[in-house]
């Protein structure tokens, strides 16, 4: 990345309005109706889908979530509430040091890892309202230590370290249950992503004078297997486009929200499809959140999976391995044998 200015020091200049780089025309940024209230993103509970009597119905809820929406909020885990805090404290501790500490764990040129912005690869490309850590989590061989804070905040690391494994003992048992809603067996991805890549970014959306004319992180949808992502203290901020729309993803206490990537709609044969997000800020208060990306290892061939292959459905997806995949990263419409766009 290009280096740019962090947005919380912009912000400690006490402006009035908002500098001209970060001015977005939202209406380019997708078809724009108003915030739908009316709609609301499906609630999983994952003790109802462990739970013999529950089971069946739960693992309906998920299919028609996974299906219709692509997203979902989990409730009902007991893993990670402490780490999940505790991760919390530490990265809004992180992003409320002086930012010459901060400074320390700079991305440097070329590399999305370390403290800074995501993709800034040109002087005039517009930036986004939000300063983010990205740092590779699991397995434990791909950590770059250098980027992960030390000293300050204190026990940063281990509260990373912790949370990560959570994060996998979660995606790993979704994972299993996504299986199970596709009809296919329950262990089909654990071992692929019991062995995966998870890498966390941990966001900052300081307050914002004009909110509506900014983007804390502009639509997209996530390249990854699926995302886990938590905000802390309830502030409003994701969005996802839902049928036209975008609809506001309403914290609820202790809840994760799940989100499918790019290669379980692959592997998914488009029965389930990664939602096109982004995130909106605030003008009054700082807004956090956690995301972690849960990838299969990379021996993993994304393809739609084989059950799902039969005379009545053709593979509408190329099979890649995950390097490949990497490479055609964002362009979805590389995914399709015929480079025929079939989403939107
Ligand atoms: C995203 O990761 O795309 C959205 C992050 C957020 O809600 O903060
Ligand atoms: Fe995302």
């Amino acid at each position: 990345s290009i280096p740019v200015p962090s947005v919380k020091e912009l912000v400690s200049q006490s402006l009035k309005t908002v500098p001209h780089r970060y001015l977005w025309n939202l209406h380019d940024d997708h078809p724009t109706a108003p915030a739908d209230t009316s709609l609301h993103v499906p609630v999983i509970d994952i003790s109802n889908l462990l739970h013999p009597h529950f089971h069946q119905i739960e693992l309906q809820k998920l299919h028609h979530a996974c299906k219709n929406w692509g997203i979902f909020q989990l409730i009902g885990h007991e893993v990670c509430g402490e780490s999940l805090n505790s991760m919390h404290r530490k990265s809004e501790e992180f992003f409320n040091l002086l930012p010459e500490e901060k400074k320390l764990y700079a991305q440097k040129l070329g590399s999305l890892e370390g403290y800074g912005q995501a993709f800034v690869i040109s002087e005039d490309q517009k930036l986004e309202w939000c300063d983010m850590i990205f740092l590779k989590a699991l397995p434990t061989n791909t950590r770059k230590l250098d980027f992960w804070p030390q000293q300050q905040p204190h026990n940063f690391r281990e509260a990373l370290d912790a949370y990560a494994h959570d994060m996998r003992n979660i995606a790993v048992s979704i994972i299993g249950f996504i299986a199970m809603a596709l009809g296919l067996d329950a262990k089909t991805f654990s071992n692929a992503f019991k062995g995966g890549s998870y890498d966390v970014r941990m966001n900052c959306y300081p307050p914002c004078p004009e909110p509506e004319r900014v983007i804390g992180i502009s639509s997209h949808a996530d390249i990854s297997g699926i995302t886990l992502l938590t905000d802390c203290g309830n502030i409003p901020g994701l969005q996802i486009l839902k049928d036209g729309q975008w609809v506001f993803v309403e914290p609820i206490t202790n809840g994760i929200v799940v989100n499918i990537g790019i290669i379980m709609e692959v592997v998914s044969n488009g029965i389930y499809k990664a939602p096109y997000h982004r995130a909106c800020v605030n003008r009054e208060k700082d807004r956090f959140s956690l995301v972690t990306f849960c990838y299969p290892d990379k021996k993993f061939e994304i393809k739609p999976a084989e059950q799902l292959i039969d005379s009545n459905s053709v593979a509408l997806y190329k099979s890649f391995t995950y390097d490949e995949y990497m490479q055609s990263f964002y362009e979805r419409t590389k995914l399709s044998d015929d480079g025929v766009p079939f989403v939107d």
